[in-house]
């Protein structure tokens, strides 16, 4: 038996659920949980279910697998390998701006947990013939402000820069530091645009500190302990979730390479060169590479002396390995994209370096669309006139000294 498209009743205006995903995605979660008896019963609703509403509901049990399930298929997350402890937070019915927010601040409590940091998803109600009935424009839950000085250069996460500008539109009051948690931006049909603040006792944040270098401490650096991706869509079966933010925990290099040293972000490499006194005068020095690994020794020291989980790339290059075993043992291919899955820094002294991988790329997955990548940045996809006129500010424009 098939899901046919029924009497046209499946088409709503120009959406339309895509049946083979649906049918596809349901045999899926029938087999894979041993439920096989009860397929061909789940198929004959779901096909009554999009023939009178054109769309269907998933089971809470359907919803929760698909989520583990997308998190097994994200080629580029090397931290896999517990997939199935994913907490699946089911909130498709949350449509209230403050509401939306709240279960968001709820999320984060959760997943922090103390710093045993556990991973979490929370899921808002998929997209209908309407579209999405929430929308959260940041990036992830936390994350830092970036502000543009007016002597040039900048203070703060240029990531952050546009979403910054955005909610300070919106009424957002920045303090101006290099570490200010933005606010949620949430769209909802109804409300529009909204901001929110995170309390700051739902923020767990570690200062940075070097186990030998007593100086790094003055450097007054710190970052949050949950990355929870929110603006990426949660596809399942056809459904499409819009708002449903995810997290695990941190690898250190994510912060200790990308987010610290990167030209384009925190870009700490030369001020932590100078203090090491290397020899900057040259790149051949490899003064770089040297303040990179005490860089990324801090982050890791901090997050263990603060008691918040983190892993190291050594670590999460073994369980990744063991991850990919396992799926093979269960019959499956794992998807996987090498430039992503190698850390950023010591690539060759990782078993994940040396070997390819399947570029096959099955659903349930997280998905990011053009436009939410937009939103993250505070531009609106399409004109909203109560921002105003002024074009949205866009990522650093100036060079940084
Ligand atoms: N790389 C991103 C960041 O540094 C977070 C991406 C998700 N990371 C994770 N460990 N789940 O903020």
């Amino acid at each position: 038996m098939t899901i046919r498209q029924g009497g046209g009743g499946v088409r709503s205006g120009n959406w339309v659920v895509d049946l083979a995903e649906a049918e596809a995605f349901l045999r899926q979660y029938h087999q894979e949980t041993g439920r096989g008896d009860l397929l061909y019963p789940r198929l004959a609703e779901v096909r009554r279910q999009l023939d009178e509403t054109g769309t269907y509901r998933h089971t809470p049990e359907e919803l929760a697998f698909g989520a583990r399930v997308a998190w097994r298929n994200s080629a580029r997350c090397i931290g896999r390998l517990y997939w199935q402890s994913l907490q699946v937070r089911d909130r498709r019915d949350v449509t209230d701006a403050a509401e939306v927010a709240a279960e968001c601040v709820a999320h984060l409590r959760t997943a922090t947990n103390g710093g045993r940091i556990r991973p979490v998803i929370t899921v808002f109600g998929p997209d209908d013939a309407a579209g999405p009935p929430v929308l959260i424009w940041n990036e992830q839950l936390v994350r830092y402000a970036g502000h543009l000085r007016f002597e040039g250069g900048y203070t703060g996460d240029p990531h952050g820069f546009g979403l910054a500008e955005l909610a300070a539109r919106l009424g957002w009051q920045p303090p101006g530091g290099p570490f200010d948690v933005l606010p949620l931006v949430i769209e909802t049909r109804e409300q529009g645009l909204r901001v929110f603040e995170i309390p700051g006792e739902d923020v767990l944040e570690v200062p940075l500190v070097h186990p030998a270098l007593d100086w790094f401490a003055d450097l007054g650096l710190r970052w949050y302990a949950v990355p929870a991706i929110s603006h990426m869509r949660l596809r399942i079966g056809g459904l499409s979730y819009p708002a449903a933010p995810f997290n695990g925990w941190y690898m250190g290099t994510e912060i200790g390479v990308r987010n610290l040293c990167d030209t384009d972000r925190y870009d700490i490499l030369p001020e932590v060169g100078r203090r090491l006194g290397l020899d900057t005068s040259s790149d051949r020095t490899l003064w770089r590479d040297q303040a990179l690994v005490e860089v990324n020794r801090a982050v890791l020291h901090s997050f263990d002396h603060a008691g918040v989980t983190i892993s190291d790339h050594h670590t999460e290059s073994e369980r990744f390995l063991k991850h990919l075993a396992r799926e093979e043992l269960a019959g499956r291919s794992c998807p996987a994209d090498w430039s992503w899955i190698v850390p950023p820094m010591s690539g060759a002294l990782t078993a994940v370096f040396h070997r390819y991988y399947d570029d096959s790329r099955p659903r349930p997955d997280f998905h990011l669309d053009e436009a939410a990548r937009l939103r993250a940045e505070g531009i609106s996809p399409r004109p909203d006139p109560r921002l105003g006129t002024r074009p949205p500010a866009r990522r650093c424009p100036v060079s940084h000294g």
